[in-house]
């Protein structure tokens, strides 16, 4: 990473919905960057990373019968794109919910719906998907809503989208617990070495106050409150491929 996309980096730290508007038109930046990811963390995983999300969730599984695909949050980078191109291929009936600037940066299709609007309170009803969707995908996404939004009314209206059999992934989420046991590790040690570019161990306090970052107690909490409203749901980790593995891990839940 260089000092621009270090910048840039941090300058993304605080993003939110509104800032993501912003961001979708700015024509100084990479589609990635427009999505707030710089290009040496991004660039070229979207297949890895579409893989992942295939594996996890049974709908999107390649052979599997066309269905309703709901994204929230798709943004209009490569991996929105592939997404689009495979709900294409598999014949899936395709919704993405995002802000207008962002749905705009997407081209239309066969089989596609865009409902622009911050979900689940600027959406509006969507009664065309309710208890619905096959699928539901949500890729790192959670961590701007925690931010900005209520966590809690976010997952029911999530969860309420989905049909009997129907899951939802809650995907690549950072969680600042797990990079916490990542960098008092070795490996960890070493690769806050190389980010830094300062020969120096990490400084982890014992019982660090998170404000504003999730962390286990946040990312358990949703799995019980899915558990607790009569889904299936677990903690699942990411391949290690994956740009962030070390300190992000995906929430699948599944309607009985
Ligand atoms: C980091 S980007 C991720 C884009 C895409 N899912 C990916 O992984 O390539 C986050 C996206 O979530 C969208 N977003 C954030 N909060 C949202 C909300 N409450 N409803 C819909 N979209 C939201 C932003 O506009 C942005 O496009």
């Amino acid at each position: 990473m260089d000092e621009r996309e270090r910048a840039l980096a941090r300058s993304f730290a605080g993003l939110d919905y509104e800032g993501f508007r912003a961001l979708a038109g700015r024509a100084d930046l990479s589609a990635n960057e427009r999505i707030g990811f710089p290009d040496s963390v991004r660039g070229g995983r979207e297949a890895a990373i579409l893989a992942d999300i295939r594996a996890k969730l049974p709908a999107l599984a390649e052979g599997a019968a066309p269905g309703l695909v709901v994204d929230i949050g798709p943004g209009a980078g490569p991996l929105a794109q592939a997404l689009v191109a495979a709900c294409r291929a598999q014949g899936h009936a395709l919704w993405l919910l995002d802000s207008p600037e962002m749905l705009a940066a997407l081209p239309e299709g066969p089989g596609l719906t865009k409902r622009a609007g911050r979900f689940p309170d600027g959406t509006g009803p969507l009664p065309e998907l309710a208890g619905q969707a096959d699928a539901v995908l949500c890729y790192s996404v959670l961590h701007y809503v925690f931010a900005g939004q209520p966590l809690v009314p976010f997952l029911d209206a999530a969860l309420a989208l989905l049909k009997p059999g129907g899951a939802l992934l809650l995907g690549d989420l950072p969680n600042a617990s797990m990079r916490r046991r990542f960098l008092a590790g070795a490996a960890g040690r070493a690769f806050h070495r190389a980010y830094t570019g300062r020969d120096e161990d990490p400084v982890l306090a014992t019982h660090p106050a998170t404000e504003g970052e999730m962390d286990d107690s946040v990312l358990l909490s949703l799995v019980t409150r899915a558990r607790a409203l009569g889904f299936d749901a677990w903690v699942l980790p990411q391949p290690p491929g994956l740009p962030m593995a070390n300190r992000r891990e995906d929430i699948l839940v599944r309607r009985p």
